[in-house]
């Protein structure tokens, strides 16, 4: 596992968009599994920069996204799925058909479910970017969840829900309750896993996630078991570390 701590999260963001600039210069075709949050806004925005610049071209990438809340439409204001067009897909060049994004309105979740980690399946994701919930989750696998999970509906944990106020909701009670996530199998299925985390109060997480033992109980500590991490912190996000790690 490499752990990279930067500077500040505009060095995050480069670093990590030029990850992805070089990722698909090398496998135009490569699939990429993009995260919501707060966390990686500022790659999406280099990126567009980068298209805008001409440099990146996304006419032949796939997208894939971790999670989604479930009961909202698709296109409602505060999905996951317009979330992410907002940020990224409605300002560059890739493809409808290329982007899979799990739909929480679908009529039948486990169907959904089975249809996503099959596209998954045929299509290995080349990047997977992560970042970490205040209750160590990954994507939606909450605290609890098998790490041979496969794409699954999942309750929503109270510190998740209050996670979503501020993006749209405003009270408790308009959070939805279940979400629809990528397994942690699955997500373990990528080939390299980019995890970012920024700020003081995600310190103690990323300390548990890196040096803490491996467990169901807080989920973000299976990257220790993947064969390519890269971590991405800021220093404020690594001061509790004992880990060594690098600096930029
Ligand atoms: P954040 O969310 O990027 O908004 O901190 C991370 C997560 O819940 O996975």
């Amino acid at each position: 596992m490499n752990i990279l701590v930067f500077y500040d999260e505009r060095a995050m963001d480069s670093y990590v968009a030029d990850l992805i600039l070089q990722l698909i210069r090398k496998d135009p075709k490569a699939a990429i599994g993009f995260a919501t949050g707060s966390t990686p806004q500022g790659v999406y925005q280099q990126l567009i920069q980068y298209y805008q610049d001409g440099v990146i071209d996304f006419s032949t990438v796939t997208a894939f996204s971790l999670d989604e809340y479930v009961g909202l439409p698709s296109h409602h204001p505060n999905s996951f799925q317009t979330a992410m067009h907002q940020a990224l897909f409605d300002h560059i060049n890739i493809k409808k058909e290329n982007i899979h994004m799990l739909h929480g309105d679908a009529l039948d979740m486990e169907q959904e479910c089975i249809k996503y980690e099959k596209l998954l399946n045929e299509k290995q994701v080349c990047l997977q970017l992560l970042g970490i919930g205040m209750d160590g989750h990954i994507a939606y696998n909450e605290p609890g969840t098998s790490f041979q999970s496969s794409t699954h509906v999942v309750d929503l944990h109270s510190e998740s829900r209050i996670s979503s106020l501020g993006y749209g909701f405003e009270h408790l009670d308009e959070v939805p309750y279940q979400g629809v996530t990528q397994g942690i199998a699955t997500i373990m299925n990528a080939k390299l896993l980019v995890m970012m985390a920024y700020g003081h109060q995600k310190a103690p997480l990323v300390k548990r996630m890196l040096e803490g033992e491996v467990t169901e109980k807080f989920p973000s500590s299976i990257i220790q078991k993947h064969p390519h991490v890269i971590v991405v912190l800021d220093q404020a996000a690594a001061k509790e570390l004992e880990v060594p790690y690098e600096t930029h």
